[in-house]
């Protein structure tokens, strides 16, 4: 191949690996919106969100190659896309363990979206003690021309839980070696107070709602008014009286 081809053909490869990665960024962000909105409808309507934070990533070329190298595939975009299924990965954090579930229900529920596995790492730890709950979903994108369906994989987590696994992953990623055996039982020690707080933590959190429930403590003020994108609004009380008929 000469020169001018050889560029041609990079030119080629390097708008067709774009266009794959793009698409997982559009369903990345399809699903971030929708969090987006739970979380805000939470905040709206119960003054509470289930949800923390999230974070997405984009697996990057050099993984994925790595990861097919690994499990002894071969190289074509089509191959990729059916056996790698975490390229685009959406963490969310939850304040609470049964937030969690409740999150997860609320995204296994809506009609776009297509559950192919969930695997309950809360329910069955891993054996070092790593605990999340991982959600395989399917997202239709819609491009100019076309309509794809992309694989999402969504880790549903407390702060606990990101807190032993981020430092779990600095600590031992790329030790290859066979980790000591106090180290493991250690690590897993420390997983286990990690589940002993967030179990405190949502007792905690369950009595002081009953608390205030029971008080009631809402001002008239407060009452009267309502938040809607940052904007406040009163309520005339010749509407509430209406709206109350
Ligand atoms: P991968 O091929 O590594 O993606 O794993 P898998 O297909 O066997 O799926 P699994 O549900 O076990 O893990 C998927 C992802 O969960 C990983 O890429 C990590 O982000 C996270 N994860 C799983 N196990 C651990 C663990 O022991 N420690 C930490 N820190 N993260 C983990
Ligand atoms: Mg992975």
């Amino acid at each position: 191949m000469n020169t001018q081809d050889q560029i041609e053909k990079f030119k080629q490869i390097k708008y067709e690996l774009t266009r794959f990665m793009m698409i997982y960024k559009f369903a990345l962000e399809e699903i971030e919106t929708k969090i987006d909105i739970l979380k805000q409808e939470f905040q709206m309507l119960h003054d509470y969100s289930p949800i923390e934070h999230t974070k997405s990533r984009i697996k990057s070329p050099e993984s994925i190659m790595n990861k097919m190298l690994r499990k002894n595939s071969e190289l074509s975009l089509d191959a990729i896309k059916s056996s790698i299924k975490d390229i685009a990965g959406l963490r969310i954090t939850c304040s609470f363990i049964s937030d969690i579930y409740q999150v997860s229900a609320m995204l296994q529920k809506q009609d776009d979206l297509k559950v192919l596995g969930v695997k309950d790492y809360i329910k069955n730890p891993k054996p070092n003690g790593y605990q999340s709950l991982h959600l395989l979903v399917e997202v239709p994108v819609f491009l100019s021309d076309c309509q794809e369906h992309v694989c999402v994989e969504v880790q549903i987590r407390t702060i606990a839980m990101d807190f032993w696994a981020s430092l779990e992953h600095k600590i031992f990623y790329k030790y290859s070696q066979a980790v000591p055996e106090h180290l493991t039982r250690e690590l897993k020690n420390a997983a286990d107070k990690a589940y002993e707080l967030d179990l405190q933590m949502e007792r905690l959190h369950r009595e002081i709602k009953e608390i205030k429930d029971a008080q009631g403590d809402d001002s008239d003020a407060e009452l009267r008014q309502i938040m809607i994108n940052n904007q406040q609004f009163n309520l005339p009380a010749s509407f509430i009286k209406l709206l109350g008929e």
